[in-house]
Order: structure tokens, then C-alpha cells, then sequence
């Protein structure tokens, strides 16, 4: 089968996706992440690559807490709102109607609607390109009783790839589409 180059990221989809909340309760802020993992179970940690450009990464440097909260596939269409407009030009809050609700620990609220919540602490973070790579500690991780009991199996919100966000910005490393023929004979 011959091979072609392709756009690297596409291929890593479907994805999970959370919903990212940052700021306060004066200025809460919800990101939709979906470059976001597990790094270290003990301690338990997390890494998040927000965009330079985002207002979530001010807000993210400004309180160096943030909360990545689980959505569930129902929660699509905030999901793609959350990802498609900044917070530095609307309210994600009042635009989706998702409820703000106070945090065990931190001042960064965590979203009502969602499954499950993990509360970070930031302590360092990583230059990588166009994102700024963030690395946390989870303070605490809870989510719905009937989910945690085993009673609710929740359908996780994936999404397709996010062609508005990615679609046409990228550029293949060898800047051009060759087929390549397994042989090697191109
Ligand atoms: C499904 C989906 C996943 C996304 N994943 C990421 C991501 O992992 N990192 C990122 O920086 N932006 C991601 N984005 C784009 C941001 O959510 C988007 O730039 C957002 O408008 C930034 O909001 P802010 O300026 O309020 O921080 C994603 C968008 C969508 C729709």
C-alpha cells in the first residue's frame, strides 16, 4: 500500500474532550481542551497544551490553578461554543448556560453540568511551539455519585476533529503531500 503524508494531528482523533475552567469567581473563563493527559500518578498529575494567544492562558498564569472538567457527549454543542469563542469577547457562561459552582479548593469554579471535576494546581509550564504546555498537580478529583458507584456509565463527549481550529493551519513538515510508494521508489 503506498502511504501519503498527512496532517499528523487528524490521525490522533477521536479525542477526548474537556471543558477547562480558569479565572474566578469575578472572571471565570471555560476553555475546550482536548490536548490534555495523565503524567504522573504519584503524585497525581496532568499536562494541558493551551494556545499562546488564548485568554485562558493569561488567566491559567495569572492564578496558576485551573479545573478540567469531564464532559459528557450531550454537552457537544458547549463544547464546540467554548472552543470556537474567546473570553476575552464573550461570557462562555452566560452564552452556554452551563452553571459556574465554587471549587473545593480553589477560586477557579468548576462546571455544574459536567461529570467529573480535577482540580489543579499549576507548577510549571513548557514553552512548545504554539501552546504553552501546562503541568499540574490534581488537588482533588471527584464526580457524580452514580457514576463514581458504578451506576451511570457516562458517554464521554469525543467530537470529530475540529477542522475551524485546525483545518488548514498546519503544514507537513516536508511541506509538500507526496505519495510515497512503500518501496521507497518515488
Ligand atoms: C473540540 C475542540 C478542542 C480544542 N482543543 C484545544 C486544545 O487542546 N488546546 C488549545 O489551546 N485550544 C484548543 N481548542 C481551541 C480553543 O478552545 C479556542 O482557541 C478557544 O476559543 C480559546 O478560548 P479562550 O480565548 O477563552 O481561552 C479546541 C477547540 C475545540 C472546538
Amino acid at each position: 500500500m503506498s502511504k501519503m503524508d498527512t496532517e499528523y494531528l487528524e490521525y490522533l482523533w477521536p479525542m477526548r474532550h474537556y471543558l477547562v475552567t480558569c479565572g474566578d469567581e469575578q472572571q471565570p473563563n471555560i476553555i475546550a481542551v482536548g490536548f490534555c493527559m495523565p503524567i504522573s500518578r504519584e503524585p497525581p498529575m496532568v499536562a494541558c497544551a493551551i494556545g499562546k494567544q488564548a485568554h485562558s492562558t493569561q488567566l491559567i498564569r495569572q492564578t496558576e490553578e485551573f479545573v478540567i472538567n469531564v464532559p459528557t457527549q450531550d454537552l457537544e454543542r458547549q463544547v464546540y461554543y467554548c472552543g470556537y469563542h474567546s473570553g476575552r469577547d464573550v461570557d462562555k457562561f452566560e452564552q452556554t448556560g452551563l452553571t459556574p459552582k465554587p471549587a473545593r479548593h480553589l477560586a477557579t469554579p468548576i462546571i455544574e453540568e459536567c461529570v467529573a471535576h480535577l482540580e489543579c494546581r499549576l507548577e510549571r509550564e513548557v514553552d512548545t511551539g504554539d501552546k504553552v504546555l501546562f503541568i499540574a498537580t490534581v488537588l482533588d478529583a471527584y464526580a457524580d455519585a452514580d457514576v463514581v458507584r458504578g451506576e451511570r456509565k457516562p458517554e464521554y463527549a469525543l467530537g470529530s476533529f475540529p477542522e475551524k481550529v485546525y483545518g488548514g493551519r498546519f503544514q507537513h513538515p516536508n511541506n509538500e503531500n507526496k505519495e510515497r510508494s512503500t518501496e521507497g521508489d518515488e
